[in-house]
């Protein structure tokens, strides 16, 4: 009895799962060309024989700095590859906070075969300077998450790396990328910035919806098959994610549904994929924050709900149609055209629709499209049901 099993790889929607895996680097990163010129602005001079350069990304989580800093290090490692013999080793100093384990991180990427147990960090820099030197590369270091080792080892191992050149007679040999997120920008300023130099900071910002939208389209275009996900799935997706302008969070929920859309046998992503994964999204906080809304806001939303359980989105002019179809299901008289406005805009200031005017209409009236992505349509409406009935009796 493993027919259940069919289903596995059976490819409907997904047709390379890797690159949705979690070191998949893209060969273009969309939308972030002007840090890349930035960090190729602070490594200009990477091609010279002892040229090196010191950088520091910083921004909020999933802003795409390790995405930034490892494809930079491919794109110089190709781009010069017969002028200069460059190398990198990434390192999470989430899993090595203290300089010993940095040190054998760095020294077993670059010779695996290299003993490193019982020798200290003096005697790992003197191997890393004459590994390097004898191959005659120039190694660019990328400390990742560099807040776990300021904040539990401080930072003389940073500057030991920096300074590997000194009181011997080489140069150019190393170059580091400093990584961490906004929040401990102060344990950076101090610790690091003085020494990196302030002007080679680069700060990112978060993805807004549109920059989110442009990454799972790039996704979905290398990763599932042809036509099993619409833009207007896309827009559901990068509507979820946008509170967090995080680009793993909208990856994570483009495959979640492609995954769903698949064990359901389907070959297409419905909004209920998007919308159920969601839900089960660890730091999705609760919204289903509807017991306190007026009852006429309830009623629209209950309207919105029954059609958004068959389509993305809703226009502004089909939800006052069903609002009132829906007041007439339970004995109201519906409220004008100002009071409809108020209450959608209510819900939407509370997270529980999202609406956008679409471009081309600007102009010709205030035609919206509403859509829900933190939630499952099927469920609010469940619960409104329910809750309804109670508000209209007092
Ligand atoms: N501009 C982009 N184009 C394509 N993919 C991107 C882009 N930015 C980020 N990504 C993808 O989004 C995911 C998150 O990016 P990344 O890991 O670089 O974020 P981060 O800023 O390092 O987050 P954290 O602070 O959690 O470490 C990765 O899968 C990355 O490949
Ligand atoms: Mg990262």
């Amino acid at each position: 009895m493993t027919s259940y099993l069919d289903r596995i790889g059976a490819g409907l929607v997904l047709s390379n799962p890797e690159v949705f895996g979690f070191d998949f680097i893209p060969e273009n990163l969309v939308g972030r060309e002007d840090m890349q010129k930035e960090l190729a602005a602070i490594f200009g001079n990477i091609s010279h024989p002892e040229g090196t350069a010191r950088a520091v990304i910083t921004g909020p989580v999933g802003s795409g700095k390790t995405a930034l800093a490892k494809r930079f290090c491919k794109d110089v490692i190709r781009h010069f590859a017969d002028k200069r013999n460059i190398q990198y080793v990434h390192v999470n100093c989430r899993n090595a906070a203290t300089p010993s384990r940095i040190m054998q991180k760095i020294v077993q990427d670059l010779d695996p075969g290299h003993p490193d147990r019982g020798l200290g960090v003096g005697e790992l820099l003197t191997s890393l300077r004459r590994m390097l030197n004898s191959s005659n590369s120039h190694l660019i270091v990328i400390l990742d998450e560099v807040d776990h080792l300021l904040r539990r080892s401080g930072d003389d191992i940073i500057y030991k790396l920096m300074r590997i050149d000194e009181d011997r007679d080489g140069a150019g040999t190393l170059s580091a990328i400093l990584i961490s997120q906004e929040q401990i920008l102060d344990l950076l300023e101090n610790a690091v910035l003085s020494r990196v130099g302030r002007s080679n900071h680069i700060r990112i910002p978060p993805y807004d919806e549109n920059g989110l939208f442009k990454i799972i389209s790039q996704r979905r275009d290398i990763g599932l098959v042809t036509g099993t996900c619409t833009d207007e799935i896309l827009q559901l997706v990068s509507q979820a994610a946008a509170p967090s302008g995080d680009a793993r969070q909208s990856i994570e929920l483009l495959e979640g549904a492609a995954k769903r859309a698949e064990a359901a046998g389907r070959s297409i992503i419905e909004s209920k994929d998007v919308q159920r994964t969601v839900v089960t999204m660890p730091n999705n906080a609760d919204s289903m924050n509807i017991d306190d809304i007026p009852v006429h806001a309830m009623l629209i939303l209950l309207g919105l709900c029954r059609r958004l359980k068959r389509q993305e989105s809703v226009t502004s002019g089909e939800a006052e149609k069903l609002y009132h179809v829906v007041c007439e299901e339970f004995d109201e008289s519906p409220k004008g055209h100002t009071t409809l406005w108020k209450h959608l805009k209510r819900l939407t200031q509370e997270d529980i629709i999202v609406t956008r005017t679409a471009k081309a209409e600007v102009g010709r009236g205030r035609t919206q499209h509403i859509s829900m992505p933190h939630m499952l349509p099927s469920d609010v409406a469940r619960r409104l049901e329910t809750l309804i009935p109670t508000k209209i009796r007092r």
